[in-house]
This record gives structure tokens, C-alpha cells and sequence, in this order.
């Protein structure tokens, strides 16, 4: 007999996932980074990878390696090398989530010496990064799924649907700040999920990996069943 398991759905499917920061290069020895742990994303990760997916985990300086041998790890240091890295796997993919805190300006140039102090201030030139969900969201086929996060301070809905709709995604995961003990640097998340038919979904606090757990089930409800 045939017994359909939840937990197993994903099995065949192949996800990307972003996590954590990049790093932005002024000179030798510094750097533009942000507070972003990408524990959020080794738990889609891991979550994923034990519903039987095939995971891409892309992952930026400082997060912590999957506990899932299953997953294939791609380190990367900058917005320019996650995007390559996730330009070249995009392709082959069922499913991408995007939940790196990818900066969103680097350094013009980055010096070749250690910029030495000198009296008065000083200023820093920053160009734009790519937008990698955006350029997914470009590339996108009838067949994928496309999931990405916005962080906000204020105006928290209408950013995340601004952001569903101008990066052509089909799901949108808005991390709220709104409640102490959740976001960067905890281990616990509160979501709102927003899709493209209007509906709003919104969760209590909970661990990341249950967070995580939540999101794939919607995913899996929505796209896969
Ligand atoms: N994102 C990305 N590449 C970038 C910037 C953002 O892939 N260069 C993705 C993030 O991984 C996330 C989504 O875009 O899934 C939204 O990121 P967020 O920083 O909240 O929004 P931005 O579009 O960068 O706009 P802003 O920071 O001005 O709110
Ligand atoms: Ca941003």
C-alpha cells in the first residue's frame, strides 16, 4: 500500500537556500558586514535536506555548517560570490529560498593596502550589489517556486508585498522585529508569510527550526500537494 508521508514529500526536489551575511571588502583587513547568523537558513536547510530534497546551501562567512552530511555546502564571502554561485545552480532548481541578509551596497574599490587614518574624516564610495532574489525572480520558469524574506522596522506589510511583487516571487517570509526575543542574534523567529493571492499568514514565536518546519509546510501545502 501506498502511504503518503509529509515528511518524505520533498523527496526528488532540488532547493536552493541562501544564509547569513556577506561581507563587503573595504581594504585587508575590514570589512562591511551585517548582524544576520543564517541560523534561519541552516534550519530550512536541514529541514528540507530531512524531507528528502536535494539541498543547495549557500552560505555566507560565519554560519554554522548544516548538521545534514547531506547537504552540499557552497561557502561564500560576498553579494557578488553568492550570486554567482546561486546564477549557476538556479537553473537545475525546484525550490529557491532566499533568506541571506545579502549587503546591499559594496565598496567601489577595495584598497590594496590598509587605509590609514588621517586627520578630519573620511568617505567611502558604495555601488549597489545585485539583487539575487530579483534576478531569480527574472529567470524564473512555470515550474519553480521562489521564496524570499523581508526585513522591516516599519510599514512592515506593505514592504513585504512591495517586495513579492517587484522580485517576482511567490512567497514572502517577513521576519518581525517586533517582538523581543526574536530575529538576529536569538535563536527564535516571528513570521508573517504574505503569497500572491492576498492571503496573510501569521505565526507565534517559535524556535527557528520549528519556524523552519512551519515554512516548508506551507510551501508543500501551497506548491507540492
Ligand atoms: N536579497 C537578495 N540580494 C540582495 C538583496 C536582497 O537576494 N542583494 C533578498 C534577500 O535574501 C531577501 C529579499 O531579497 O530574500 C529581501 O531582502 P531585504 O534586505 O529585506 O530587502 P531589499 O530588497 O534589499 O530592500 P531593503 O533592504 O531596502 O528593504
Ligand atoms: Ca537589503
Amino acid at each position: 500500500t501506498h502511504h503518503f508521508n509529509t515528511k518524505q514529500s520533498l523527496a526528488g526536489k532540488k532547493v536552493l537556500v541562501t544564509a547569513g551575511p556577506t561581507y563587503e571588502p573595504i581594504d585587508p583587513v575590514r570589512f562591511i558586514g551585517n548582524h544576520s547568523s543564517g541560523k534561519m537558513g541552516v534550519a530550512l536547510a536541514n529541514e528540507l535536506a530531512a524531507r528528502g530534497a536535494q539541498v543547495e546551501l549557500v552560505a555566507g562567512p560565519g554560519v554554522q555548517d548544516p548538521a545534514n552530511k547531506g547537504i552540499q555546502l557552497h561557502r561564500v564571502t560576498t553579494a557578488q560570490e553568492m550570486y554567482t554561485v546561486c546564477i549557476e545552480h538556479y537553473p537545475a532548481m525546484d525550490l529557491a529560498i532566499m533568506s541571506a541578509a545579502v549587503a546591499d551596497y559594496t565598496p567601489e574599490t577595495v584598497a590594496s593596502e590598509k587605509i590609514k587614518k588621517t586627520d578630519g574624516g573620511m568617505e567611502l564610495r558604495l555601488t549597489k550589489t545585485k539583487d539575487i532574489l530579483k534576478e531569480l525572480g527574472l529567470l524564473k520558469k512555470q515550474h519553480q517556486v521562489l521564496v524570499g524574506f523581508a526585513l522591516e522596522t516599519n510599514n512592515e506589510k506593505a514592504n513585504a508585498l512591495q517586495k513579492l511583487h517587484s522580485k517576482n516571487a511567490d512567497l514572502i517570509v517577513l521576519n518581525s522585529l517586533q517582538d523581543a526575543g526574536a530575529g538576529f542574534g536569538y535563536d527564535t523567529n516571528k513570521i508573517t508569510v504574505f503569497d500572491k493571492a492576498g492571503e496573510e499568514i501569521s505565526y507565534p514565536v517559535k524556535s527557528k527550526s520549528e519556524v523552519a518546519a512551519d515554512i516548508v509546510d506551507l510551501i508543500q501545502k501551497k506548491f507540492y500537494v
